[in-house]
């Protein structure tokens, strides 16, 4: 399930540069299955044109509470009852300040004001030069808005658009749409330590050459980002992916089976649930050569002498906490024939409470996925459907599991 499908989003622009990330927000909104009504103060049309995000939002703006367009003539009503949540990207100094005291001199500040505080959430997305964002003034308001009720996101860091560095640039798009994501999702997973991995290892053969497979991590990182954003404290182990971590999940960066098992093992302890997504390459160099190989220094090919890599996955159901029934372990089989059979033999074979059974073929380095859960009880089809749907739908199916 899409935490985003089908909610109403008011999606407000206040004056920023930032404008220019909302247009993008909103295509990754509505792109998520929610139904976006944008929303502009008269400073951020200098910004961004109503056009603009008419064309990415597919519904007209509104900018003014004396629009004629809504028939009883209070758009700010109309608007806040029928919205999930109101974000506004970028808020900016001046509009926290004029939300911190209830003021309503315009449609998106009186739909602040107006919205049902129990039904409709109202999150904020600072932007703002680096000297604002420090000011005493608006940590204040900051402080302020968040005891009044209000979701205040963080700023990212770095070069601002007036030449300055510093904090106070607007999220990216992609991470106020995973805040936005948690703050819909229930947190059935409060309280649970989640170790997983994901990506493909790298097994040296020389400095610059090795065995690894084509696993892209998207898999196991939508995993970490679900459990992060059901309540649960997150610890990915990750070989090489081009992927950038989700927020607030922490990463051990890893290149091989011996140090991915090394590091997995070492947090085993301290976690509920191991889910095992990565694609460890199940053997590597006996003797990985010190330098570079030369082709003209060889009389043939080399040829290697490969020796098995540790199980990690067999390895943690046997662990102590495993078998004292404490930790939950799920672990993959990527198969390219007999799914079911191979999937239910894996189930058996490493001890697992879950084999989440996938074709290789279907899921190596795409977006979307079909998963078979095989558990004791029999196994069922997940359907096709994004990696990151379905990792929600994996997270909800373990937190239940886990009550
Ligand atoms: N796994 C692991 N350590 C390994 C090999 C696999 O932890 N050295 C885990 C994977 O993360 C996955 C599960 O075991 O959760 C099954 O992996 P898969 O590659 O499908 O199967 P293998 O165990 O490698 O067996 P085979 O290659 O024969 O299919």
């Amino acid at each position: 399930m899409n935490e985003l499908l089908n909610k109403r989003i008011v999606l407000g622009l206040s004056g920023g540069i930032a404008c220019y990330k909302a247009a993008e927000l909103c295509r990754a909104l509505v792109k998520a299955g929610a139904q976006v009504q944008v929303v502009m103060t008269q400073a951020a049309t200098q910004f961004i044109t109503p056009v603009t995000m008419q064309a990415l939002s597919n519904q007209p703006v509104f900018e003014s509470q004396w629009d004629e367009r809504a028939p009883n003539n209070m758009a700010h009503i109309n608007l806040t009852r029928q919205a999930d949540l109101i974000l506004v990207a970028p808020a900016s100094a001046d509009f926290m300040a004029k939300l911190l005291h209830g003021r309503a001199d315009d449609l998106l500040s009186l739909m602040c004001l107006a919205r049902p505080t129990a039904s409709t959430q109202l999150v904020l997305a600072p932007a703002m030069n680096r000297e604002m964002w420090s000011h005493p003034a608006t940590q204040r308001n900051v402080e302020q808005l968040r005891s009044d009720g209000a979701h205040v996101l963080g700023v990212g860091a770095g070069e601002q658009a007036c030449g300055e560095t510093g904090d106070g640039r607007m999220l990216e798009p992609l991470e106020i749409l995973q805040d936005v994501i948690s703050l819909l999702t229930p947190k059935d997973l409060v309280g649970q330590q989640i170790l997983l991995t994901a990506g493909p290892t790298f097994e040296a053969l020389d400095p610059v050459r090795g065995l690894t497979n084509r696993s892209s991590g998207k898999m196991g990182y939508a995993l970490a980002q679900s459990a992060h954003q059901r309540g649960a404290q997150v610890l990915l182990v990750s070989g090489p992916t081009h992927l950038t971590p989700p927020r607030g999940v922490r990463v051990i960066q890893v290149e091989s089976a011996l140090q991915m098992h090394q590091a997995v093992m070492a947090h085993v302890n301290e976690s509920d649930v191991f889910i095992a997504c990565a694609a460890v390459a199940d053997w590597r160099a006996t003797k990985p050569a010190e330098h570079k190989l030369k082709k003209n220094d060889q009389q043939s090919p080399p040829i290697f002498e490969l020796m098995p890599n540790p199980d990690i996955l067999a390895d943690v159901c046997k662990s102590e906490k495993a078998l004292r029934g404490q930790l939950f372990c799920v672990g993959f089989a990527a198969e390219t024939e007999n799914l079911e059979q191979n999937a239910k033999i894996k189930l058996n074979r490493k001890g697992a409470q879950v084999i989440l059974g996938n074709l290789a073929q279907n899921t190596l380095g795409r977006d979307d996925n079909t998963l078979l859960w095989v558990d004791a009880n029999g196994s069922f089809e997940m359907p096709n459907n994004t990696k990151a749907a379905l990792a929600s739908e994996v997270m909800r199916l373990i937190a239940q599991r886990l009550r």
